[in-house]
């Protein structure tokens, strides 16, 4: 269990690493980004156009809180009462809104995460003046609960987690995610569960952290991922009943309102998009999961054969996950992942791949042949 301290997380190193990839002189795999490379729903594109004629007053301010409608159609999904539900600029800000309602609650100053961490949690606690405990997981990416439980006491003021995990491709048992709303219960914290990945369940096991109905829990989630529209900006948090107003409040002090064409548009897809687009999606990934980590083992590599998510973790012998490492493969391989040491200590020795490209399998081919040659 180590604090984070410094400026380590100040800025997100995804875009360094895709900048020095975009400048590289050679084609290169991106596999740095989540962000999508396949279609959104027609029904996205459908109420885009739709939008464009619409009349002046929808050009103007959405309710700040977000379209009623839209919320109804979240909230009647997730099973609570539109009212706990805020519309927000992505999974990000209803992430940060739930991390700064939880220092304002003055019930404890420290944020306990995960390593490895998407790297924005800690540095939205950083710009909270929040302290951060990161709790490793286990070696197969499932919580360490001896170890949240040794972690979470009277000065924790929120507990972050997410499932299905970027980066470990984990799907948190129902039972682990009880747990940890019970230590935030017991110790008055806030435990915030960030469920962006939710339609990306490949193990059948995933359960919303909604169906625990605890008044110290929060739920975030977006589209952004779910219908490849990561460039929109709709997404939400579930707040309790006794938190949402300030949450609500501070969204609106921040934004004045998340973008209502992109609203709207989500919100004709929701009606629209049958289950088969998301089934499609689940497919796509799978193949390309199992192409890639076929490669890898070409490689000799150790990976993680995710659960959920986007991203598989691979570790290659005596290449540890550094940012050098990783300009390396780029000039050398072309191929761009993410340093696992971006994502704390835990995985440092890895490299995360997101397979938001058609082109996995060529990324793969291009590691094994690298490796293969730096063996001779
Ligand atoms: C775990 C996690 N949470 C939140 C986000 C950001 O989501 P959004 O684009 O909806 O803000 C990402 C994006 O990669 C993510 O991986």
């Amino acid at each position: 269990m180590t604090a984070k301290e410094g400026d380590a997380y100040d800025s997100p190193l995804f875009y360094l690493v895709m900048q020095y990839a975009h400048r590289a002189d050679r084609d290169v795999v991106g596999m740095v980004s989540g962000s999508p490379d396949w279609d959104p729903p027609a029904a996205v594109r459908d109420g885009l156009r739709e939008y464009a004629d619409g009349e002046p007053a929808d050009f103007q301010y959405a309710p700040s809180e977000g379209l009623r409608e839209l919320r109804e159609e979240i909230a009647a999904r997730r099973n609570v009462d539109s009212d706990r539900v805020v519309v927000t600029n992505g999974a990000g800000e209803a992430n940060y809104l739930a991390m700064a309602r939880a220092m304002e609650r003055d019930a404890g100053d420290e944020m306990v995460l995960t390593d490895p961490v998407y790297p924005y949690y800690p540095g939205k606690a950083q710009m909270l003046d929040a302290e951060t405990v990161t709790v490793p997981v286990a070696t197969d990416g499932s919580l360490n609960l001896d170890s949240m439980r040794a972690a979470v006491s009277e000065d924790t003021a929120c507990v972050v987690v997410n499932t299905p995990n970027n980066p470990t491709g984990a799907v948190y048992d129902r039972e682990s995610v009880a747990e940890l709303a019970a230590l935030a219960e017991a110790n008055d914290a806030l435990l915030l569960v960030d469920e962006v990945y939710d339609h990306f369940d490949f193990s059948g096991r995933f359960e919303s952290a909604l169906t625990l109905d605890s008044e110290n829990v929060v739920v975030t989630s977006a589209y952004s991922k779910t219908m490849a529209i990561t460039g929109f900006r709709v997404g939400y948090a579930v707040f309790p009943d006794a938190l949402v107003e300030a949450a609500k409040t501070r969204h609106m002090l921040v934004n004045v309102a998340t973008s209502r064409p992109a609203q709207a548009a989500v919100l004709r897809s929701l009606r629209e998009t049958p289950p088969e687009y998301y089934e499609a999606a689940r497919d796509r990934l799978r193949d390309r999961i199992d192409a890639f980590t076929d490669a890898l083992d070409a490689a000799g590599a150790s990976y993680t054969e995710p659960d959920g998510g986007f991203y598989v973790l691979a570790r290659f012998d005596d290449f540890p996950g550094t940012l050098d490492n990783v300009k390396t493969l780029i000039d050398e391989a072309g191929v761009a992942g993410m340093p696992g040491e971006a994502f704390g200590e835990a995985y440092d020795d890895w490299i995360r791949f997101a397979l938001c490209t058609p082109r996995a399998d060529d990324a793969a081919a291009r590691l094994a042949d690298y490796f293969s040659a730096s063996d001779d």
